[in-house]
């Protein structure tokens, strides 16, 4: 592994980079009249984690740390078994680290029994041990995003403060070995997020991590450039790699795409949506098609179908869009 760079996170350039009208993929949803999701996320972990990242807002975090038990969510999993097959991936991780949840290994097998689609994680991966890894490929993960923001030790640490860079490596490269021995058909995907205290190391991450895995299985290495989440982080500006004005008319994928469920049932607007903006239901109490069909979904599809994002609460600060037209592709 090298440690050897000319930057520093301490020393590097605070300047920001200008993207070419070339580098963004813009987002254009399918109208409709009713819409189903094709991504399923459920917070099996809420404001409990292991590490404190610098660019995330868990110190603003509001909600009631909790670790969803396994009844109420084989039955949040039971209210979206009739859009099983639209449902095209289900993420179980939203505000917190889904591994401090000792029953994890066994959320995925029930998804797994019950055959949702591309069933994900992103994980900081310090509570990846051997263990876990074993039961996370038998069980039926069939993707592992893991949160590493540096090549060096130092780096990585001054971005994921609380984790231990030296055991994650080693965790990450154990997965992979234990997947190359099974039977199963994990993904790995290395995930970088581009940041001012990090964006020096991309090129040498990318060339260090992609020998490592195999493109077989669907495998990459994959940047995604810092948010600020819904408009809430903290110190954004300072964090920001890029440089650019956002168009009224980019349209945010979430509220097309996406149904996020919290750890008690109720429903997120988005991924920016850390707090709940809005009291907009609660699976367990009502058909989730409703809540996806109801008055704020509608409204925000809306506006945003008619160029007017930057009218909207939380989406007229929010650059997560943003960076999504530059993330690295993934298939
Ligand atoms: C909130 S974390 C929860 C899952 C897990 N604890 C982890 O870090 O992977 C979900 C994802 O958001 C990413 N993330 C956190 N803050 C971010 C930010 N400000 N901009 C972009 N991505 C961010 C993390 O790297 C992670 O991949
Ligand atoms: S590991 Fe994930 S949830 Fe925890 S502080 Fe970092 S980004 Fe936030
Ligand atoms: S743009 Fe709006 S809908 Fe999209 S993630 Fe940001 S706050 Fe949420």
């Amino acid at each position: 592994m090298k440690t050897e760079n000319k930057e520093t996170a301490a020393s590097v350039s605070s300047e920001k980079e200008v993207y070419e009208p070339d580098d963004i993929n813009v987002y254009k949803p399918d109208v409709k009249d009713w819409y189903i999701p094709n991504h399923l996320q459920i917070e099996t972990v809420t404001n409990l984690c292991n590490a404190r990242c610098i660019m995330c807002p868990i110190d603003d975090w509001k909600r009631t740390p909790n670790i969803m038990d396994n009844e109420i969510y084989t039955e949040v999993l039971k209210k979206f078994l009739p859009y099983r097959d639209q449902l095209k991936f289900l993420s179980l991780f939203c505000c917190g680290e889904s591994l401090l949840d000792k029953n994890f290994p066994d959320k995925v097998r029930i998804a797994s029994e019950m055959e949702f689609n591309s069933i994900g994680i992103a994980s900081n991966c310090d509570l990846l041990d051997d263990h876990t890894a074993q039961a996370l490929i038998e069980n039926g993960l069939d993707t592992v995003i893991c949160g590493i923001d540096g090549i060096t030790k130092e780096t990585h640490e001054t971005i994921r403060t609380r984790t231990n860079y030296d055991n994650i490596h080693a965790n990450v490269l154990n997965f992979i070995k234990r997947r190359n021995e099974s039977d199963k058909k994990t993904k790995v995907l290395i995930r970088f997020i581009r940041q001012q205290e990090n964006k020096h190391e991309w090129e040498e991450y990318y060339d260090y991590w992609i020998s490592r895995i195999d493109p077989e299985y669907g495998d990459d290495v994959v940047k995604f450039d810092v948010h600020n989440v819904g408009g809430e982080l903290k110190d954004y500006e300072s964090r920001d790699i890029i440089k650019f004005e956002a168009a009224s008319d980019i349209i945010c994928q979430d509220v097309f795409e996406k149904f996020l469920v919290y750890s008690d049932g109720a429903v997120a607007l988005c991924n920016g949506d850390d707090n709940g903006f809005f009291e907009i239901g609660n699976v367990l109490e009502t058909e989730p098609m409703e809540i996806y069909n109801g008055e704020v979904f509608n409204r925000y599809r809306q506006q945003m179908l008619e160029g007017n994002i930057n009218n909207l609460e939380h989406c007229d600060t929010c650059t997560i869009p943003r960076s999504r037209m530059y993330k690295t592709p993934i298939d």
